[in-house]
Parts: C-alpha cells; sequence; structure tokens
C-alpha cells in the first residue's frame, strides 16, 4: 500500500523561457537566456554581449550574470534555443489538454518576469503579458490543474541585470517585489502556490562546477547577490500572505546530496562544506529566517563583505517561506585526492561513485539520495516539502510516432518509491512534480536532444522540425502512476 495523501499533487514542471518561444512577442523584453547560445555535453552554452564597443562571449551558467558593463546583444549568426523553444506560448492548449489526459493535478510552471515588465524598471505592468497568463492559469483550472508558479526562474530582465550587475544593487529588490506583487494582486483566487527564486543556491553552486571555486571577488558577488534575493524572498512572502493569506511560498532549492570519497578526515571536512555553502546556507536563510553559525566561517574564507542591514535580518525573520520545495537528480561525491574519474552535472563537479549509474551527461541515478535529503531537510525544518523537478534527461529514439523509453520509466519509478519511503517514515510531502514533462529546452546545454518529457517534442539542436506533440511510453505509464496514486508503478 502506497502512502501517498489522497490530495498528493502529481505533476510536471517547466520553465518559461524553455518552453514559450514568443521571445519578442506580446511586448515581451529580453532576458538574460534571450543571449544565451545553443551548447552540448562537451561545449558550454555561452552569453553573448558588447563590452567596451567589442562582441564577446563568455561561458554561461543557468541563472549566471553578464561580466560588470556589458550589454547584451543577440548576434544575427548565432542560434538561440529559446527564442522558439518549443512554442508553448502559441500551444499552450493542446499541451495542457495532454497534461489533463495524463491525470496531472499540478502543474509547475514559471512566469517570465520580461513580459510583465519589459525591461524591469516600468511603472506599469505589460497588459498582454499579464493577458497571456491569465488565458494559461484559466486553461488549467478548466481541467482542475492546479498551478505552481516560479516566480523568477533563471530569466531576469536583460536591461536590470545590466543595470544592477546581476543583483549587485539594492535597486533589484525594489524591482522584484513590484513584479512579485503585480502577479500576487493580479492572479489572486487563481494561483495560490508560488516559489520565489528557482534553485536559488546556483549563484553557490557554480563555483563548485568550475573547480578551482572561483576568486575572492566571484564569492563577494555571489553572496551579496544571494542576500539581496534573500530579502526580496522574504518581501514577497509577506506581500503574498497580505494580498491573500491563502496564498503558500515555497523556496526552490537545487536539492544535491554529497558524499565524501573516502573516510579521509579531509573529505569527510571537504562534504560538510559542500552540504553547509551549497545547501544549508541558503535553506536556513529562508526557512529560518537568520544566517547558520557557519555562515561567519564561510564568508571570512573569501574574505566576503556583505552589506546587511538590521531591517534586513528583521525582514528574513518575518518572510520565512511556508514549505521547501526543491529539484532532485542526483548526488556527488566530493574528495580532496586526485581523481581520473571526474563527473559532473550542470551544478556539480566530482569523483564517480562507482555504486551509482551515469546518464550520458554524466548524472548519476541515486533514489537512495532522494530519501536521505527528504528525511534530512523535513528534520530540519519541519516544513510541508514538495519535489518540484525531478526526471532523467536521456537521448530517445523516435519511432513509429512514439518514443519506447523504459529507462526514464526506471528513473522516475525508483524516485516514487523512494519518496514513498521518506512519507511512510515521517516526511509531510505533498507533491511531485517531474521536470521537463514535455521535452524541451536544457537549461546546462540548450540542447533539445537532453530530453526528460512523457511527450515528444519534434525540434532538433539546429532548430528543425515541426514541433509536433507526441506521447511516449512513459506518458500512459505516468497516466497509470496517477490514477492509482501512486500504487501501480
Ligand atoms: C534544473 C533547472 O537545474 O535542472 C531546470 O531548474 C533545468 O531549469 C533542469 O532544465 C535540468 O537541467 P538541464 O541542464 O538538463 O536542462
Amino acid at each position: 500500500m502506497a502512502n501517498f495523501s489522497n490530495d498528493f499533487l502529481w505533476g510536471g514542471a517547466t520553465a518559461a523561457n524553455q518552453v514559450e518561444g514568443g521571445f519578442d512577442e506580446g511586448g515581451k523584453g529580453l532576458s538574460v537566456t534571450d543571449i544565451q547560445t545553443a551548447g552540448s555535453v562537451a561545449t558550454p552554452r555561452y552569453l553573448t554581449y558588447t563590452l567596451n564597443g567589442e562582441v564577446h562571449k563568455s561561458v554561461s551558467m543557468p541563472g549566471g550574470g553578464l561580466p560588470a558593463g556589458a550589454k547584451g546583444t543577440v548576434l544575427a549568426d548565432e542560434y538561440y534555443p529559446n527564442h522558439v523553444a518549443i512554442d508553448f506560448y502559441h500551444r499552450y492548449k493542446e499541451d495542457i489538454k495532454l497534461f489533463a489526459e495524463m491525470g496531472f493535478k499540478t502543474y509547475r510552471l514559471s512566469i517570465a518576469w520580461t513580459r510583465i515588465f519589459p525591461n524591469g524598471t516600468e511603472s506599469e505592468p505589460n497588459q498582454a503579458g499579464l493577458d497571456f497568463y491569465r488565458r494559461v492559469f484559466e486553461e488549467l483550472r478548466k481541467y482542475d490543474i492546479e498551478p505552481i508558479v516560479t516566480i523568477s526562474h533563471y530569466e531576469d530582465p536583460l536591461a536590470l541585470s545590466e543595470k544592477y550587475n546581476d543583483w549587485q544593487d539594492r535597486g533589484m529588490i525594489d524591482a522584484y517585489v513590484k513584479y512579485a506583487t503585480t502577479l500576487f494582486k493580479e492572479y489572486k483566487g487563481l494561483v495560490k502556490y508560488w516559489l520565489t527564486f528557482n534553485e536559488i543556491n546556483s549563484a553557490l553552486l557554480m563555483m563548485s562546477t568550475f573547480g578551482d571555486g572561483g576568486d575572492d571577488a566571484d564569492y563577494q558577488h555571489a553572496y551579496q547577490k544571494l542576500h539581496y534575493q534573500f530579502v526580496a524572498s522574504a518581501r514577497a512572502v509577506q506581500i503574498a500572505h497580505e494580498i491573500d493569506p491563502a496564498n503558500v511560498v515555497g523556496n526552490m532549492i537545487c536539492g544535491i546530496v554529497y558524499y565524501p570519497g573516502s573516510p579521509d578526515p579531509q573529505d569527510i571536512m571537504l562534504n560538510r562544506y559542500n552540504w553547509e555553502q551549497n545547501i544549508l546556507y541558503c535553506s536556513d536563510a529562508q526557512c529560518k529566517g537568520e544566517y547558520p553559525t557557519f555562515a561567519k566561517r564561510l564568508w571570512a574564507e573569501h574574505n566576503v563583505h556583505l552589506d546587511i542591514t538590521d531591517q534586513d535580518r528583521a525582514e528574513l525573520k518575518a518572510g520565512t517561506v511556508d514549505m521547501y520545495t526543491f529539484s532532485y537528480y542526483m548526488s556527488n561525491m566530493v574528495t580532496t585526492h586526485d581523481t581520473d574519474d571526474k563527473v559532473g552535472g550542470n551544478f556539480t563537479a566530482g569523483a564517480k561513485n562507482p555504486y551509482l549509474q551515469y546518464s550520458a551527461w554524466g548524472w548519476a541515478t541515486d533514489p537512495t539520495g532522494l530519501q536521505y535529503y527528504l528525511e534530512t531537510m523535513y528534520d530540519r525544518y519541519h516544513l510541508p516539502m514538495m519535489v518540484v523537478e525531478n526526471g532523467l534527461g536521456e537521448v530517445d529514439k523516435f519511432e513509429d510516432g512514439t518514443v519506447h523509453d523504459d529507462y526514464r520509466i526506471d528513473y522516475l519509478r525508483q524516485h516514487i518509491q523512494a519518496m514513498d519511503k521518506a512519507i511512510e517514515n515521517g516526511v509531510d510531502l505533498r507533491g511531485y512534480t517531474t521536470w521537463g514533462c514535455i521535452d524541451c529546452v536544457s537549461a546546462g546545454t540548450g540542447q533539445m536532444s537532453k530530453r526528460y518529457g512523457f511527450i515528444y517534442v519534434d525540434r532538433d539542436d539546429q532548430g528543425k522540425g515541426t514541433l509536433a506533440r507526441y506521447p511516449k511510453d512513459s506518458f500512459y505509464w505516468y497516466q497509470k502512476v496517477i490514477q492509482s496514486n501512486g500504487e501501480e508503478l
């Protein structure tokens, strides 16, 4: 007998910039992702911009910003996969119908900030953008699908990011709060679940991905950005509650489980450091409303000096989140010893764990890690939880109008079993939204060929294809899982 509650929210998740396309339609302004090129497992994505009158490209990570003084530019001879993405902007009715056919109880989506405030600085919102999401939410309500809305998912307005150098100025807090307040007022009664920032800890995770951990200036930038985001998030939580006490606001953490590579005490310390810096620092700030004791040590290590006021500290305390949500794809083994067997996800770099299988993109499949994460975080915060991203990015073979993706079914089955165990052990888990429930552009590599969906979309890495949608085998499997409330896996 499975342990999922009768009102458990089964569904899927996407982000505006990875599905919508229509990047310059309906009055939308440019976001940082609109100047991100396509990459691959071997080639990084780049941001394209001009600096001191010259065209530049620099390696870009999901959520990263431009160098100071740069002006983001769309270049005529580059391919930007997010510009069309999978054209959800025009096809949302068809897609929501397919989600409903699977029996979705919820759909997690994000709002493109630049549809609502094209540059982030306007005093009035863009009506066409507000209308678009109203239509989407009404369509979801038609099928009794509860929206979970990420307010900011790696798509800061380019103009704001340039002006405030990627969250290095308090002006960014005000811009975010104005945007979030507009959403809470506009969609009162249509949306109740809100997530303030997608994978807020990505600012710090980026450091470990680059191996050497970045220099002190990078850490100063990341910690200051995070502080302003924590304050923005805390204010948004308070305003959401004032506007509608029924609102439930969550954080959203990139949930990576760290393991030490050996019993060497240096590895144990490194492992602790990864948990502290990459997971608990952000989780504590948003769930406890204060920085953990170890924050002082982390800042000192990189000579970080933050602009934090007493008012900020009071805001953090007053605006703690109502639920803990996170993405979970993999664990990561860290070691101080040399290793030839290095692997990495979009935000991880570690040693290969001999007990785990890896995807073609080097992501470890580790369902036990999900159980561990759920139980550990529940015990620390005692907040209701949701797994708002999970899934396997793989190359799918499209044949006879479908994909036989038993590998994806296996991955998801194991993770659902892990959630079931965590619930049995006492975790208050309320929902599960698999990532990229319909194939979409990869955030890390910009590829379409890295597919997560239950629904195949005919589009390739060069932007060719009809954009037609086809249910995969996993579509019918997930339909059964939802129908049986997690009983039939
Ligand atoms: C998370 C992001 O990091 O992982 C998503 O929130 C992203 O936006 C997902 O798409 C999967 O990563 P990727 O790089 O395979 O798209």
